[in-house]
């Protein structure tokens, strides 16, 4: 089932004041499974909160539609089964972190001794059992994060929407964190996670989408765009590799990279398997092959720069 599921979603922001009006999401359609984790990628402005923010029903759309948990957007019954963490949060400097726990799950309607048992089990998932009683003034900003994820979790969501959940955290918090959201898809939660950081992302979501000016411009799995169509490293042994190739075709690239290692650049499938066959006819081993791969900041940034070129054409 799809705990998400957006159908043409535009949003216009339009300005009383200048009449300025900025095309802030356009089109955007995409289905989210239920106990995965999505990551939206993009650059500052691309639309990312804006998106989140339909969602949770704060903003409202210009055209089309959404469910949450198979309940439309406007329907506000379902806002109890989801939890935010919005960009930036800030609480109170004076506040101690279980003050802060306290405080929002009186706002959702929690009290009594099941708050309080609540608040313990939500500070040891985030690991900030020993700070309860510590001012907030004096958390890091990871330990911070922590207690914005403490304060999302505080109703038992299905559905967690984190806007920047890892900005601005050193690279240890940034583990904690990423360790406590897989603790939570293997709780069945459904995670939607906003982010510019593309190694937190490459590391964590199950699936991911590119979003520039408001447009969805890639989706699927990390594997599917960081895979390289038809490159090949491989290691082989034997004499005259190249020379073999080197007389067979013209568009294939076979490139001695050292240590026993090729790189190979084919156009399709058909033309490996020739590659392969006449190596081995010719008494090559092949000892390893593996397709190559771009980074998921390779993917990225030439997907932003393919599409502003389409945009200028
Ligand atoms: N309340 C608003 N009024 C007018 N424009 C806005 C408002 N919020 C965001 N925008 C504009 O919409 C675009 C998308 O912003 P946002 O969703 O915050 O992007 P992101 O989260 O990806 O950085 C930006 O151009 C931003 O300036
Ligand atoms: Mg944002």
């Amino acid at each position: 089932m799809n705990a998400i599921e957006i159908n043409s979603l535009t949003k216009v922001y339009s300005s009383s004041f200048n009449k300025k009006q900025t095309m802030a999401l356009q089109n955007f359609s995409l289905n989210v499974t239920e106990g995965t984790i999505f990551g939206l990628l993009g650059p500052n402005g691309a639309g990312k909160t804006t998106l989140i923010k339909l969602l949770l029903g704060i903003i409202f759309p210009t055209n089309g539609t959404a469910k949450i948990l198979n309940y439309y957007i406007h329907e506000y019954k379902i806002k109890s089964r989801v939890g935010y963490l919005p960009e930036n949060h800030k609480y109170p400097s004076y506040l101690k972190g279980k003050e802060v726990l306290d405080f929002y799950g009186k706002l959702s309607g929690m009290s009594g001794s099941s708050l309080k048992i609540k608040i313990d089990e939500m500070l040891e998932l985030v690991n900030l059992s020993k700070w309860g009683k510590t001012k907030i003034k004096n958390y890091s900003k990871g330990m911070m994060q922590r207690l914005g994820l403490a304060q999302a979790l505080l109703n038992d969501p299905d559905l967690i929407f984190l806007d920047e959940p890892t900005d601005g955290v050193d690279p240890i918090g940034r583990k904690e964190i990423r360790d406590i959201l897989l603790n939570l898809k293997q709780r069945k939660k459904t995670i939607f996670l906003n982010s510019h950081l593309l190694s937190e992302v490459e590391l964590l979501t199950d699936r991911v989408g590119i979003l520039n000016k408001g447009k969805l411009i890639r989706e699927g799995t990390v594997n599917e765009l960081t895979q390289k169509k038809q490159e090949y490293k491989l290691s082989i042994e034997g004499e005259n590799a190249e020379q073999i190739i080197k007389d067979f075709d013209n568009r294939i690239s076979f490139v001695n990279s050292g240590n026993g290692y090729y790189n190979l650049k084919v156009s399709d499938s058909v033309q490996l398997n020739m590659v392969l066959d006449v190596l081995r006819n010719n008494g090559i081993i092949i000892k390893e092959m593996v397709q190559q791969k771009d980074s998921l900041e390779d993917i990225f940034i030439s997907l932003i720069q393919e599409s502003e070129k389409k945009e200028l054409q």
